[in-house]
């Protein structure tokens, strides 16, 4: 076996990554964006972007973000066990961004990023309006994260099972939904870093029999 050590950065995150920004991030990236609304109990609307997220199964369906810290996003969905996830899309990424201020839990998010909430059919907390694909869930677990040895970490695992999906028809060519015409934003590692996806980077590959 070749000496790998000039080829390879390899560190110990544990004992630091020794580069300017943390890679992680950008390794495993980009990440789709949990664009997600939530409702206290008081009834304040809530809109927040995790890119710590992702689908977990299919049948149910379950989709979960991460939530670093206690946020209202986590602390409206324990309370409540509902939350809407919002696609993100390159026409929206303005507001979705500007849905991340660090603001009071008593301050609506649709509000200042001027979105419109759509009443959910199943739900309490909107979806939002300009956004072409949403799901409705109701959590199903909220798991403290731990690192090794069960070390606690200030993170926390959302899941809920999708109870209703709304789908822009624009969207479904032949009762097909097709990916690239969403537009989907995509979170990339450096601080500003986006992507998203178009047509021309489709490639199909099938299961080998
Ligand atoms: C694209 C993007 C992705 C983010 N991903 C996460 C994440 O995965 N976990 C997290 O805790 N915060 C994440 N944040 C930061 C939260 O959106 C931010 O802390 C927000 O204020 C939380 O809102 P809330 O308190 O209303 O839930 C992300 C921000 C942006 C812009």
């Amino acid at each position: 076996m070749s000496d790998s050590t000039d080829r390879f950065h390899s560190y110990v995150p544990r004992e630091g990554h020794g580069l300017p920004h943390d890679p992680f991030n950008a390794i495993i990236g980009p990440r789709p964006i949990g664009w997600i609304s939530s409702r206290s109990p008081d009834g304040v609307l809530n809109l927040a972007p995790y890119s710590f997220f992702t689908a977990f199964n299919y049948v149910p369906p379950l989709i979960g973000f991460s939530s670093l810290g206690r946020k209202d996003t986590m602390r409206n969905i324990e309370a409540t066990g509902e939350f809407v996830w919002n696609l993100a899309t390159r026409p929206l990424a303005e507001a979705m961004n500007q849905s991340c201020a660090v603001v009071p839990p008593e301050v609506d998010e649709f509000q200042l990023a001027k979105l419109t909430p759509l009443a959910s059919q199943v739900v309490a907390p909107p979806r939002v309006a300009q956004s072409p694909v949403s799901m409705e869930c109701k959590c199903t677990q909220i798991l403290p994260l731990l690192g090794l040895d069960g070390t606690p970490s200030p993170s926390h695992l959302v899941l809920g099972e999708v109870v209703a999906v709304h789908i822009d028809r624009s969207l479904l060519k032949d009762g097909i939904y097709d990916t690239a015409a969403g537009q989907p934003i995509l979170r990339g590692g450096g601080p500003g870093d986006y992507f998203f996806i178009e047509a021309a980077q489709r490639f199909r590959m099938f299961r080998p029999e």
